[in-house]
């Protein structure tokens, strides 16, 4: 059931926000694109991923502490600990510090828990979007295991490019081996300013890229930072700024793209999908473990 106020005729999108570069605009980016869904009456789902915690800290109530077990896997049903936050049609599963340690101590099985959480979701809600941790760790390789799409925001500086390459790459095989129904991911460029530099990194994205850059870029904004100090998405902190406007053409575009009839390909269990795809995941994680 969705909630009252909230349209309910729309399919189930899930959408990973991710980049192995830390500070690239990962949360900004799915709390204020979760945040422009939401504002349309489309019931959102946002999943704090990150054992740092910055979205569950950015939306969350302050007073709810955040656990030290691991509730994302733990349970049969993240309904049952998503929590609503001041929007309306906007819910949260909020992030634990028991993530990192669950991370450390069950690695693939990490992944196969976040995968069949994710899998399991109900039709609850319109966006399903997931802050993934600055890694490619085994808790974003269960989100890319899960999701249809990527989202891979990227800071309008020389230093984003090179990351981004190495990100679209793994993208392509997680592609070929996790997750064929994994669409090619959407890249935006963030933090753009007026400077020439900023310029060229975007032109240069378009020539690497093309129709895979997002048209709408975002610009660099202290109402952002201003939003997340105040615990407030940019729709109800700054409504009328530039910064929200771009978000609001994100959330169009993104809607305007749609989602092409993909299916997960029939015919072989799902149980034996889950057990090729582990040996698949320690593959996928950097031999260096987990990298931060
Ligand atoms: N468009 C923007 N304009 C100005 N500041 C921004 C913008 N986007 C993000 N920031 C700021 O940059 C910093 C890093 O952003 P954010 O936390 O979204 O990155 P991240 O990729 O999630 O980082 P991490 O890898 O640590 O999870 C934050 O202080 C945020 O306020
Ligand atoms: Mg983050």
């Amino acid at each position: 059931m969705r909630p009252p106020g909230c349209s309910g005729d729309t399919a189930v999108r899930t959408i990973a926000v991710v980049n192995r570069k830390g500070g690239s605009g990962k949360t900004t980016t799915a709390v204020s694109l979760a945040a422009v869904l939401a504002e349309r009456g489309l019931p959102t789902l946002l999943i704090d991923l990150d054992p740092q915690g910055s979205a569950s800290t950015w939306l969350a109530d302050a007073r709810h502490d955040r656990g030290n077990d691991d509730p994302i896997t733990e349970t049969r049903d993240l309904r049952s600990i998503a929590r609503k936050t001041t929007v309306p049609c906007l819910e949260i599963v909020r992030s634990s510090a028991g993530l990192l340690a669950a991370e450390q101590a069950r690695k693939a099985e990490l992944s196969l828990g976040v995968l069949r959480a994710i899998e399991r979701l109900p039709a609850n809600w319109a966006f399903v979007i997931i802050d993934c941790p600055p890694s490619l760790s085994y808790l974003s390789i269960g989100a890319l295991m899960a999701v249809r799409e990527v989202i891979i925001p990227v800071e309008a500086h020389a230093i984003g490019l090179t990351g981004v390459a190495a990100v679209v790459r793994e993208m392509g095989r997680i592609q070929s081996t996790l997750n064929p129904g994994l669409r090619n991911p959407l890249i935006v460029a963030c933090r753009v300013n007026r400077t020439l530099h900023a310029r060229q990194v975007v032109a240069e994205l378009d020539r690497t890229y093309g129709w895979r850059l997002a048209r709408v870029t975002i610009r660099e904004s202290i109402r952002l930072a201003e939003a997340e100090a105040a615990r407030l998405p940019i729709t109800a902190s700054a409504p009328d700024s530039g910064a929200c406007l771009d978000y609001r053409l994100l959330a169009d575009e993104l809607l305007e793209r749609g989602e092409l009839p993909e299916p997960i390909p029939r015919g072989v269990s799902r149980w034996r999908r889950l057990f090729t795809r582990s040996a698949h995941v320690a593959a996928a994680v950097p031999s260096s473990g987990l990298q931060r």
